[in-house]
């Protein structure tokens, strides 16, 4: 595993910077493999860089219709809710790019039986990669990840079940704050990623990125530090005010 952590002195040139990043690893998956296999992040943070995907050169020079669009976690509502990790997607970025429709991969927090449709979203993984649906997980060419002041990412939270599951790629897990029901990419899938980007900007993130990139290893208490993909890279793109308490800096 290579670790990088990139710190950006405003949000438009994190944005910029976490945009290149993506066009680059794009370019090079579809170059390689013909296609580019994606999961989103959701919450507020991916927001600016969705927004900066959907406008010039990247608009006009990725190939949309090569990529598969996934998410690494959503929340029990339904695709147009304010609150959901789709609509955050569609709306800033998805409807404005061409992308082949049927290669966006809604998660469907919104099911009824959320076991159920947990199975039915890694038995989607599994066929759209091309790969056996039980065993070792797929490897995603990149997989964006947002961080939570508490140290959660998607939605492994602190002290949670889901922490320990071994097998299974996608889970339902319990948030401490509303929608509570969610589905999540569990640590196995993310890390057998090729990339993973984590995302992370404001001054009420500085504590939590200290703690997570330099205190101690707790993977139980600061979810987040147990993403190691293993033979991919992970980078961290963050903006000055969150890095204002490494030392590093
Ligand atoms: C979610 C996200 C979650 C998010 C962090 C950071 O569904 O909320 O997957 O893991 O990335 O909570 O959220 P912000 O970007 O809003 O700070």
């Amino acid at each position: 595993m290579t670790k990088s952590v990139r710190t950006f002195e405003t949000s438009q040139k994190w944005a910029d910077a976490a945009a290149e990043h993506f066009d680059q690893l794009a370019h090079q998956a579809v170059l390689q493999r013909g296609r580019f296999s994606i999961a989103l992040a959701g919450g507020s943070t991916p927001r600016r860089l969705y927004e900066r995907l959907a406008e010039p050169p990247y608009r006009d020079q990725i190939d949309w219709s090569r990529m598969d669009f996934f998410w690494s976690d959503e929340r029990a509502v339904p695709p147009d809710s304010e609150h959901s990790n789709y609509f955050l997607a569609y709306e800033a970025w998805l409807w404005k790019v061409p992308v082949a429709a049927h290669r966006v991969y809604r998660m469907p927090g919104e099911a009824d039986d959320v076991e159920n449709a947990a199975a039915r979203y890694q038995q989607q993984i599994a066929t759209v990669l091309g790969h056996p649906a039980s065993g070792p997980p797929p490897q995603f060419d990149l997989i964006l990840l947002g961080l939570g002041e508490d140290g959660h990412t998607a939605s492994l939270f602190p002290h949670s079940d889901v922490l320990a599951e071994p097998v299974r790629w996608v889970a339902v897990s319990q948030s401490p704050r509303p929608p509570a029901i969610r589905l999540t990419m569990t640590y196995p899938i993310l890390n057998a990623a090729r990339n993973v980007m984590f995302l992370v900007t404001g001054k009420g993130k500085a504590d939590i990125m200290a703690q997570v990139l330099e205190g101690p290893h707790d993977p139980q208490r600061l979810p987040a530090q147990a993403v190691r993909p293993s033979g991919g890279e992970l980078s961290w793109f963050v903006d000055r005010a969150a890095a204002s308490k490494l030392t590093m800096m």
